[in-house]
């Protein structure tokens, strides 16, 4: 198996049908709408295939699952970003997308996508077309969470 890609600053690592893995140098927060801290930490697993127990953090239920969420991404744009060292802040939209207000970089496992965004919506529903990212299909799935 190839070695794990790594980039500086804030990252988030999709997984191959699995969760995405955000790190930080500085910390990851996690965020409810109302600027709630849920969560701080230098590295966590966030649920993207709807059906944790413990959203919005992976609990394994993905591995029970068929589930469809290649790691590979055709959204590849590279955006300069703002301040590469600032926390990563990861705020969730009430039975909708994660928003991502900080600058990272997004990869896929293989390392054969890569995008860099200062501002992002990823899907954790599970059904967007365009995963990671957020297609609004949480509105049609009637996804909670
Ligand atoms: S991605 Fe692991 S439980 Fe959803």
């Amino acid at each position: 198996m190839s070695k794990k890609p790594s980039y500086p600053g804030n990252t988030i690592m999709v997984r191959p049908n699995g969760p995405l893995i955000c790190g930080s140098e500085i910390n990851v927060i996690i965020q409810d709408a109302d600027g709630n801290i849920i969560s701080k930490e230098k590295e966590l697993a966030l649920c993207r295939c709807g059906h944790s127990s413990n959203k919005p953090f992976c609990d394994g239920s993905h591995k029970k699952l068929t589930i469809d969420a290649e790691q590979e991404f055709s959204d590849e744009r590279m955006e300069e970003l703002n301040a590469p060292s600032d926390e990563l802040i990861i705020t969730l939209k009430p039975d909708a997308m994660l928003l991502i207000k900080s600058p990272v970089t997004i990869f896929s496992r293989s390392g054969l996508s890569v995008t860099t965004r200062n501002k992002g919506a990823l899907c954790r529903c599970g059904e967007s077309s365009n995963k990671p990212f957020c297609d609004r299909s949480h509105s049609q799935c009637g996804f909670k969470g």
